[in-house]
């Protein structure tokens, strides 16, 4: 799998040294700590949340994840979301009919445990919803991890770059004067890259946070699609088809190309098989549940007839703008989505050598399953 645009790409530097990914960060006390400065790319700005910025220790292993029991939190909640969106704070706006809403006037932080069983529920609903003003940012990360904490279990991830000592935050970041888009569309027509987060897992993500912390000055938003209204789309007797289907969802391919370029791996990668359909374990509802990412073959199917039939689906989400929103953000904003029901995309537009810099707290959830196949 080529690499994508969007994944932290920016490339550990090695200490020549000490010969590690890691050494040349450690000595300096976070605050003072400029990995633009220490690669020699002088007059840019400094990271605004150094303690958020990218660290790899080949020294990290992890043993293979085991299974657990995930509790979710979506079915315990008042569905007209007093505590969430109290009606004299909250301004909500739908962005779209089925995906995406903008909601200001609340502090996630804040949240009693019934305004995270609303949230969780809500974000299953509106599939992506985008907090504006949050001070999550600001937050001391370990509090950070405990409210994303109450949604699953933190997923690690087996290769990316994570801020010391909190290997549960996933980062994305590409530096200041950071040059390497340039060198992607040179033989990339589009950075577009759809996927539902790490779903190779055996109990991939549901509810997700990722929060910004330095943004370009324009650009780099983030591009959703409604896995469920894409399943409602297709015709009862082609649904009907999809129920019973297994595909293939992979992370050897993540693994292999982060060694590709001299990164780490912090945990043995896995395949695991998840059903095409799966039933949202709150709502009830059915999404579409492949990625042109992780996923790899439908069981049982031949080459030929599985590469055609994940490609009419993966360009059924990709072309579907009529089930899809565009996330802005500003500084301040949480967007909030739920992998199990939705795919997602960072565009890599902005202005070469800006930085973008955003955390995400990937709480796992149950493992995939699908409900019977009902006709409407
Ligand atoms: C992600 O894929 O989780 C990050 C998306 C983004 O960078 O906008």
């Amino acid at each position: 799998m080529a690499p994508s645009a969007v994944e932290t790409i920016t490339v550990p530097v090695v200490n020549p040294t000490k010969r590690t990914h890691f050494g040349a960060y450690k000595e300096l006390a976070p605050t003072q700590f400029d990995p633009e400065a220490e690669a020699g790319k002088k007059g840019f700005k400094g990271a605004k949340y150094a303690n958020y910025l990218p660290t790899w220790n080949p020294e990290q292993k992890y043993p293979a994840l085991q299974p657990f029991e995930h509790y979710e939190h979506g079915k315990d909640a008042d569905t007209t979301f007093p505590n969430l969106l109290p009606k004299d704070f909250a301004k909500v706006t739908h962005l779209t009919p089925s995906i995406g809403t903008e909601v200001s006037g609340i502090q996630l932080s804040s949240l009693s445990n019934a305004g995270k069983d609303e949230l969780a529920r809500f974000v299953a609903e509106r599939k992506v919803v985008a907090f504006r003003g949050q001070d999550f940012a600001d937050l001391p990360i370990e509090k950070a991890l405990e409210f994303g904490g109450y949604f699953g279990r933190h997923h690690i991830h087996p290769t990316s770059g994570l801020p010391e000592g909190f290997p549960e935050v996933h980062l994305v970041h590409r530096g200041a004067g950071d040059r390497s888009a340039e060198e992607f569309f040179a033989s990339r027509t589009s950075s577009v890259a759809w996927h539902s987060d790490v779903s190779y897992e055996q109990q991939p993500p549901g509810t997700t946070f990722l929060y910004i912390l330095d943004k370009p000055e324009t650009g780099g938003d983030t591009l959703f699609v409604d896995a469920v209204e894409a399943y409602n789309r297709l015709s009862p007797l082609f649904q009907e088809r999809l129920h019973g289907l297994k595909a293939t969802h992979s992370g050897i391919e993540q693994v292999n190309a982060a060694a590709a370029r001299g990164s780490i791996k912090r945990r043995d990668p896995v395949v695991n098989e998840h059903p095409l359909v799966r039933t949202h374990p709150a709502t009830g509802e059915k999404a579409l549940y492949i990625n042109p990412q992780f996923t790899r073959d439908i069981v049982g199917l031949k080459k030929e007839e599985s590469d055609a039939l994940l490609k009419f689906l993966y360009d059924h989400l990709a072309y579907g703008a009529d089930f899809q929103a565009r996330v802005k953000w500003e500084e301040g904003t949480v967007v909030v989505w739920d992998n199990r029901v939705t795919q997602h995309s960072a565009l890599v537009d902005w202005k070469s050598g800006q930085r973008r810099h955003l955390a995400r707290i990937t709480p796992q959830a149950e493992r995939p399953f699908e409900t019977p196949f009902e006709s409407k």
